[in-house]
């Protein structure tokens, strides 16, 4: 497997990737950002593929095409999104097809989108959490591989809880990632069933 990660945040799940000796080939970001700096600090490659525009006149597409070049420049057979801010479109997927993973900070189908910890406050929920899935260009809708729950506090906010969401994502994914080189999570037989 030759990995590349996707992120745009602070890195965190990148960190815990590398540090767990999963093969990371390369980083990818959308922009500048401390995710970058944490793969030049493990003496990884890093891309940062800019984003012309983040408004409405954003060509999804063409970036799409250009990111799924580069990596394919790059020799890579799997895609790990961590904390990546752009929602990827149709030349990716068609790439990378069953071969792109995900973590989100809820146990999805609950709270997709930007803001899952937020709304999950706001629905007033006790329980939340993660969930490691299969990217599809329906965004945070692919087949799921793994979630783990994770209590509410009573005087938690977004902060505290995506931190505590986090401690957990970084087990999670790096376990997810440890089953799939390990066969025990055979992805292809995981996508061809969520189409069938
Ligand atoms: C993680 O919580 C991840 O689930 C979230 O960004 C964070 C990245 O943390 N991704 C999304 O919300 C995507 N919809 P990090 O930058 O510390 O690794």
């Amino acid at each position: 497997m030759s990995l590349a990660v996707l992120a745009s945040g602070t890195g965190s799940i990148l960190d815990a990737m590398v540090r767990a000796d999963l093969p990371v080939a390369l980083v990818v970001s959308d922009r500048l950002c401390p995710a970058v700096r944490c793969a030049v600090g493990h003496d990884v490659e890093a891309l940062v593929v800019q984003r012309e525009s983040f408004g409405a006149d954003f060509d999804r597409v063409g970036y799409s095409a250009v990111l799924a070049d580069r990596l394919a420049e790059h020799a890579v057979t799997m895609v790990a999104m961590a904390g990546f801010g752009t929602i990827l479109g149709q030349p990716f997927h068609d790439r990378f097809a069953g071969r792109v993973l995900n973590t989100h900070p809820a146990l999805l189908p609950a709270f997709p989108g930007w803001h899952a910890v937020r709304d999950a406050l706001t629905a007033g929920v006790g329980v939340t959490g993660c969930t490691v899935h299969l990217a599809t260009l329906e965004v945070d809708a692919g087949p799921i591989l793994a979630q783990e729950e994770v209590l509410v506090w009573p005087d938690d906010d977004e902060a505290s809880l995506h931190e505590r969401i986090k401690v957990v994502e970084r087990r999670l994914y790096v376990d997810t990632l440890r089953s799939i080189l390990a066969g025990e999570i055979l992805l292809e037989s995981v996508f061809e069933g969520a189409k069938s």
